[in-house]
């Protein structure tokens, strides 16, 4: 697995460079900053698994990005359950079907002062992250 900061590396100044991958997963590509990294990722020509519970608009998205000529793969699955992340781990682990490149992105923000955070709350948010599965 690469480091973290060979995503920062392969990456010019504007737009995603397709580099060496082939395939990658967007969580929270509905909306925001997950669909934009789906569209930029789409647009240097590799697959994207695109997963958020909002099926409409993973359908909508996957329907424009395939015009890129790429395969567009929608996996609707709320993050927030067992069943939900157990269905995304078993896509990243399909031998079948790797993915080089996880975009970690879906979550919430807590938008609050850091003394008034409860732990429910805290639970509940993640940050972005993303990093190489394979080099
Ligand atoms: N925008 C900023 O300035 C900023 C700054 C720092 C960090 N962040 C972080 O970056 C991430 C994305 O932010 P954003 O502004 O792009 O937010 P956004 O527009 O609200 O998008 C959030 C995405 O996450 C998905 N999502 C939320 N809960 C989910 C769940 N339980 N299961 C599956 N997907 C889920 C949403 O899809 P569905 O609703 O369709 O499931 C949506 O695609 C968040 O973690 C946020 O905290 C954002």
């Amino acid at each position: 697995m690469g480091r973290p900061d060979a995503l920062v590396t392969r990456r010019p100044k504007t737009g995603v460079s397709a580099a060496s991958w082939r395939s990658a997963l967007v969580t929270g590509a509905s909306s925001g900053i997950g669909e934009q990294f789906a569209r930029q990722i789409a647009a240097a020509g590799v697959d994207v698994v695109l997963v958020a519970r909002r099926v409409d608009r993973l359908d909508a998205l996957a329907r424009e990005l395939r015009e890129l000529d790429v395969v567009m793969e929608v996996l609707p699955a709320d993050l927030s359950t067992p069943a939900g992340r157990a269905a995304v781990a078993a896509r990243l682990a399909d031998p079948e079907r790797p993915i080089d490149l996880l975009v970690n992105n879906a979550g919430l923000g807590v938008a609050t002062a850091f003394a008034e955070v409860t732990p429910t709350a805290t639970a509940r948010s993640s940050t972005s992250t993303s990093w190489p599965l394979s080099s």
